[in-house]
């Protein structure tokens, strides 16, 4: 059965890793959608794989006109939406004495302030019934010390998704959370670390997963599946963690 037959998708950070995954299923699932990102060769190349069911477009997600730029081409293409899955987000370690002001605020606006102005300016846009999915991360409960400004704005996400719930539920608007521990994406096999570094903490990370490996991008994916239909009607404020079981050894 398709879960998504007639309905209209925004995802932003749609043209890599969980973003795209998640796109792809969404299509085969009936839906129609527009992504964001920002590179123009990975926008490209995600609409060459999604076809006519999508319409890519170019957006950055913590500035406020690119926000309202967007909202007005989705509206031109789809009027309304029923999914908005807010995904984009960015990560970077900032160690405590050699973090900028400048990345500080530059990761809480992608991650956070985007987020939430994305939601508001997306309003008038939503139908009824329509669900809202924001990609937070496992480190938003974890003490994580190189990253943690990614960590604080992810749990700044987790915290606006519980308020946001109750503020959209009245309006029959479900604002979910998805948690992604650690997943083989694109975005996480960029991360800026030197190459050993970066192989060591992937060696890390496979030997305390209790699953002993990293999850695919379409594992979560199928999650934000579930939070976008009516399979998860009853489903209100919630974060659903997509790990591996790595938050039952992370956690103190
Ligand atoms: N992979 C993991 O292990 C993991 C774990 C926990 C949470 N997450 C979260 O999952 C989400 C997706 O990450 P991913 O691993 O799938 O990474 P990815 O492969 O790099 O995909 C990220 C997507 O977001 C877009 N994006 C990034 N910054 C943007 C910005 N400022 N404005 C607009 N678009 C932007 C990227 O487009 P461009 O490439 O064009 O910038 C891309 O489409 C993120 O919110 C991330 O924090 C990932």
């Amino acid at each position: 059965m398709r879960k998504l037959e007639g309905k209209t998708v925004l995802i932003t950070g749609g043209s890599s890793g969980i973003g795209l995954a998640t796109a792809r299923l969404f299509i085969a699932g009936g839906a129609r959608l527009a992504i964001t990102g920002r590179d123009p060769d990975r926008l490209t190349a995600a609409q060459q794989q999604l076809g006519d069911a999508a319409v890519t477009i170019a957006s950055e997600a913590g500035c406020l006109n690119d926000i309202e730029t967007l909202l007005t081409r989705v509206k031109q293409h789809y009027d309304k939406l029923d999914v908005l899955f807010l995904n984009a987000g960015i990560a970077e370690p900032t160690p405590l004495e050699m973090t900028t002001e400048e990345q500080f605020d530059n990761i809480m606006r992608v991650n956070f302030k985007g987020v939430f102005f994305t939601i508001q300016k997306a309003l008038p846009l939503l139908n009824p019934g329509a669900s809202i999915i924001v990609t937070t991360s496992i480190t938003n409960r974890s003490g994580t010390p190189n990253f943690s400004i990614y960590a604080a704005s992810k749990a700044a996400l987790r915290s606006l998704v519980q308020s946001l719930a109750l503020t959209l539920i009245e309006h029959g608007i479900r604002v979910n959370a998805i948690n992604p521990g650690p997943i083989d994406t694109e975005g996480f096999n960029r991360l800026p670390l030197p190459g050993e570094v970066f192989q060591a903490i992937k060696n890390d990370i496979e030997a305390r997963s209790p699953i002993k490996r990293f999850g695919a991008p379409d594992e979560v994916a199928k999650v934000a599946l579930f939070l976008a239909c009516e399979d998860s009607a009853y489903v209100v404020g919630e974060e659903i963690v997509v790990d591996g079981g790595m938050t039952l050894v992370c956690l103190p």
